[in-house]
């Protein structure tokens, strides 16, 4: 049996079990004074190269959103699940003004495009400036930011993923019960799923051109990845249609991938990944 259950303030946390990303972001008031707390309600935007964005959500009243506000960059620094109880000092209700990262284990080291500190101990650190802030009414402060840069620790940039998930160690937030006890998970088992092509898919069953492709244009887009191939369809062609072309080249094709952060190189790793 099913039962429909009372939503209550905070019913993301309280209710609906929502595992979340455990980040600290960092910030610079007016006066350059530091700034340090936990935020989860954060989603990346723009699957493009070109654009890379994520959306953040705070507290209108909070210390982090008025210096977003106020001086537009911060960092999401993502830290260890070694370093929980730090990141919850961060979360304390601490006066305007204080840098809570001074009650915590935590270093602070220059970041490399803006000017709020980064986090030594944090393996994956995204550096970002606001670019459109959206007040809800009587509700959150929605942040759109530029990402200036995603860092890693240098070892793990070139790391398979299972490798990085396990030497990451990034904790799962599970919510909280009453704003007081706030829980967690770490790593333990890992599974992974291939995600299956429809019977049809690669040979292009869903995609409708909307002008005339070359066919070694028409080749190409097909190795792009199913769930992105009608995206870059209509932008190919609309990036075409813009140079008066009336006909999708590979030359052209290649261009516009290019301009997006799809080089010929990203493009041979989806070939490669068909055919094995
Ligand atoms: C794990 C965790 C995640 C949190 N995520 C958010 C969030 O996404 N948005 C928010 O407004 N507050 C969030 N909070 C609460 C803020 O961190 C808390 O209110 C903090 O004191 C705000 O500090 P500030 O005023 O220095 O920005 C979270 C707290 C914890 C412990």
């Amino acid at each position: 049996m099913k039962k429909e259950a009372k939503i209550r303030p905070f019913w993301y946390s309280d209710v609906w079990l929502f595992p979340k990303l455990i980040t600290i972001v960092t910030s610079l008031d007016r006066q350059g004074r530091v700034n340090a707390a936990p935020y989860s309600h954060i989603m990346q935007y723009d699957v493009m190269a070109k654009n890379p964005r994520m959306i953040v959500g705070f507290r209108q009243d909070s210390h982090s959103f008025q210096n977003i506000c106020d001086t537009r960059e911060f960092v999401v620094n993502c830290p260890p699940a070694d370093y929980l109880d730090d990141m919850m000092e961060t979360a304390r209700f601490y006066p305007e003004g204080v840098n809570e990262l001074e009650h915590t284990r935590f270093t602070m080291i220059p970041s490399l495009h803006v000017k709020p500190p980064s986090i030594k101990e944090c393996p994956q650190i995204a550096e970002c400036e606001a670019e459109e802030i959206v007040r809800l009414d009587k509700s959150s402060g929605i942040v759109i930011a530029k990402i200036k840069a995603l860092v890693f620790d240098e070892e793990l940039i070139d790391m398979g993923r299972e490798e990085r998930i396990r030497r990451m160690n990034l904790p799962i937030g599970l919510g909280d019960e009453d704003r007081q006890d706030y829980f967690h998970t770490t790593l333990g088992h890992i599974t992974m799923h291939k995600l299956g092509e429809t019977p049809d898919g690669f040979k292009g069953g869903e995609v409708r051109l909307g002008m005339a492709w070359d066919a070694d244009a028409l080749q190409s887009l097909m190795t792009i990845p199913p769930m992105v191939r009608k995206m870059v369809t209509d932008q190919t062609e609309g990036y075409c249609r813009g140079k008066g072309d009336d006909k999708v080249t590979l030359a052209r094709f290649n261009a516009y991938a290019a301009e997006q952060g799809m080089t010929p190189e990203l493009l041979e790793r989806f070939q490669k990944k068909k055919a094995g």
